[in-house]
C-alpha cells in the first residue's frame, strides 16, 4: 500500500480561511435574510485600477498575433518587470539589490510557503506569534515542528516570539538560536511594524548567530510612517542573512491576478552555497513563470498613471482601516495597528477569540478573524481588515457600535 505524508494529518483542523469560509456560508444558509459584512480575510474589493486594466487587454491582445505572441515566460521573470522592481521598489529605496535578484512569481503566499524546502529538514524556524499561519502550516506539512499540543496550541519544535501589547507587538530576540526566523512587517494580523533600530536588531543577530531572516513585506504600500522600512534590504547588512517576499495583492488589488515576487541576494550563503541559486533551481523545476498579461499588468503598476492608481485604492483602504480604529476606540474597545496596515488588531475582553468571532456574526452578522487562529497569543485578539467597502466598512462599525 502506498504511504502519504503523514505530517499532513498533524495539522489541526482546516486552513484558518477555510474554517471562517464554512462557518459563514452555514450562518448564511441558516439565516437567509441577514446582509452579512465580510471583513475576515483580506481580500480586495475595489476593481483592478483603469490604467492596469489597459495593460492586460493590450498584453492579451499580443497574446493574440504570432508575431506578439508568447509562450512559457523566462521561470525567472520577464527582464522588463524584474529590471523595473530594482529600480522603483529597491534601487530607489537606497537598497543595493539588482534585478537578477528577483524572483518573480504567482504570488507571496506560495513563496512564504515554498521557501522552506531549499532549507536542511531538521532547521529550527523561530515565528512571531501570532503570525500569518502559511508559515507554520507549511513547515509542519515538511515535518520540522515537533508534536502539537492542543492545551497550549504550540509546537513541540517551533520558537514562538509572542507580540502582544505587553511588549507593544515587537519579537524579543529569541534566547534558544533558530536557524529560519519569520517575520512579516507590517505584521499580519496584528497591523503593527517595527521600526529601522528595531529591523536593525534582527539583522544583527540573524549575521551573529548564522540565521536567515524570511521577512515577509506583503502589506509594504500601507507603511505610513517615516521609522517603518519599507524593505528589510534599507538596513545594511540585511544581505547576507534575508530573503523578501513581495506582493502585488494587496498593493494593487492582484488577489484574484496573482502576481508577487521574492529577493533572493546573492551574497546569502551557506559556506559557498548562494541560496538564489537554489531557489533559482527550485523555481526552474516546479514553476513556469508568471504568465506574460500578469507581468505586463505588473509593470503598469510602476507607470506614473498605474502607481498614482494603485496609491489611490491603497488610500481608500487606509481611510477604511483609519474608521474600524476609531470608531471600535469610541465604542470602548482596545485597538492596535491600522496606521501601517490595513488589519486593525482589537481586544476582546472575557470572550475567547472565537466566541468573539460568533458573537459579532451572530448579533451583528459581521465577519472578522479570530487571533487565536494565528497562533496561541493571538487568543484572546481579533482581527477586522479594511478591504471591505466603505460604505459597508461604516455599517460594519455602526452595527458593533450598537452591541454595545
Ligand atoms: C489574510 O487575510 O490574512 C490574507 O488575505 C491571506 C493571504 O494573503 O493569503
Amino acid at each position: 500500500m502506498f504511504k502519504i505524508n503523514e505530517n499532513y494529518l498533524k495539522l489541526p483542523g482546516s486552513y484558518l480561511f477555510s474554517t471562517i469560509a464554512k462557518k459563514v456560508a452555514a450562518y448564511q444558509e441558516a439565516n437567509p435574510d441577514k446582509r452579512i459584512i465580510r471583513l475576515g480575510i483580506g481580500d480586495v474589493t475595489l476593481p483592478i485600477a483603469p490604467a492596469i486594466v489597459e495593460a492586460i487587454h493590450k498584453a492579451a491582445d499580443e497574446m493574440g498575433h504570432a508575431e506578439t505572441f508568447h509562450g512559457y515566460a523566462p521561470d525567472l521573470g520577464y527582464a522588463f518587470l524584474r529590471e523595473t522592481i530594482a529600480e522603483k521598489d529597491y534601487k530607489a529605496w537606497g537598497c543595493p539589490i539588482d534585478a537578477d535578484e528577483i524572483f518573480v512569481s504567482d504570488g507571496a503566499k506560495s513563496d512564504s510557503g515554498n521557501i522552506q524546502e531549499i532549507f536542511s529538514q531538521d532547521s529550527r524556524i523561530a515565528l512571531c506569534d501570532p503570525v500569518y499561519p502559511v508559515y507554520l502550516d507549511s513547515n509542519v506539512m515538511a515535518g520540522r515542528t515537533g508534536e502539537y499540543d492542543a492545551a497550549t496550541g504550540r509546537w513541540s519544535n517551533v520558537i514562538y516570539m509572542p507580540c502582544t501589547a505587553e511588549n507593544h507587538f515587537v519579537p524579543e530576540l529569541p534566547k534558544e538560536r533558530p536557524d529560519l526566523i519569520y517575520l512579516c512587517v507590517p505584521n499580519n494580523p496584528t497591523g503593527t511594524a517595527l521600526t529601522r533600530d528595531q529591523l536593525k536588531a534582527w539583522v544583527d543577530y540573524a549575521n551573529q548567530e548564522g540565521c536567515v531572516i524570511l521577512y515577509d513585506a506583503a502589506y509594504e504600500a500601507y507603511i505610513s510612517e517615516e521609522d517603518v522600512p519599507h524593505s528589510i534590504f534599507e538596513i545594511p547588512g540585511a544581505r547576507t542573512c534575508a530573503i523578501e517576499f513581495r506582493s502585488f495583492s494587496k498593493k494593487a488589488g492582484f488577489t484574484g491576478v496573482r502576481l508577487g515576487f521574492t529577493v533572493v541576494p546573492k551574497d546569502l550563503k551557506c559556506g559557498d552555497v548562494m541560496l538564489h541559486s537554489l531557489w533559482a533551481r527550485r523555481h526552474g523545476t516546479k514553476f513556469n513563470g508568471a504568465p506574460y498579461i500578469e507581468q505586463r499588468a505588473g509593470m503598469a503598476v510602476y507607470s506614473e498613471e498605474g502607481n498614482r492608481q494603485v496609491m489611490e485604492q491603497v488610500a481608500y483602504y487606509k481611510r477604511n482601516a483609519r474608521t474600524i480604529y476609531d470608531g471600535l476606540k469610541e465604542a470602548g474597545y482596545t485597538v492596535f495597528g491600522g496606521i501601517n496596515s490595513p488589519y486593525v488588531w482589537l481586544k476582546t475582553g472575557d470572550m475567547t477569540s472565537w466566541d468573539f468571532f460568533d458573537y459579532l456574526l451572530e448579533n451583528a452578522s459581521v465577519v472578522g478573524t479570530p487571533g487565536s487562529g494565528f497562533g496561541p497569543s493571538g487568543e484572546g485578539y481579533f482581527r477586522l481588515t479594511g478591504f471591505g467597502t466603505y460604505e459597508n466598512t461604516v455599517e460594519a462599525v455602526e452595527r458593533i457600535k450598537r452591541l454595545k
